[in-house]
């Protein structure tokens, strides 16, 4: 396994539009557990293949419950609610703002052993698999955040 380096908000690739993924093999799997490595030694709870220079359709999330989610080609396919929540980025250091979400959302993805699968989530799940499809669309929540400041953390 290895730590991938983190793209930060300016790098080109983040503003792109990801590829979807057409073949599912063993480079993909080992690139997914540099992914989850990254995220976890970033203290991160979800990180997209954009943010680690990869324009393709990937991402990890892990909300801090040790459940580890790998979605490959995610796509959501119904939104309900809407949900007010303060949001930061491994590729924003430093800097939270809120962010209006759907409360709960449906997602279908692709595992890295190429099965469709179906998930239903709401709260900080449904809200990060949101932040984290945004990211395959070029889309950062500095973007779409309210009230954006910098937050220096306690030394
Ligand atoms: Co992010």
């Amino acid at each position: 396994m290895a730590l991938l380096e983190i793209e930060k908000a300016g790098a080109p690739i983040l503003k792109q539009i990801c590829d979807p993924v057409k073949k599912i093999d063993g480079k993909l799997r080992s690139f997914l557990d540099d992914m989850a490595e990254t995220m976890y030694k970033s203290d991160g709870i979800g990180l997209a293949a954009p943010q680690v220079g990869r324009s393709i359709r990937v991402v990890v999330i892990d909300i801090r419950e040790g459940k580890l989610l790998e979605m490959i080609n995610p796509e959501i396919t119904s939104k309900e609610g809407a949900a007010v929540d303060s949001e930061g980025c491994l590729s924003v250091p430093g800097i939270f703002g809120e962010v209006e979400r759907s409360e709960k959302v449906t997602v279908d993805y692709t595992t890295r052993y190429g099965k469709r699968r179906k998930l239903e989530a709401d709260g900080l799940l449904a809200r990060c698999i949101q932040h984290e499809l945004d990211h395959l669309n070029g889309i950062l929540f500095i973007d779409v955040a309210k009230n954006l400041r910098q937050e220096t953390p306690e030394p």
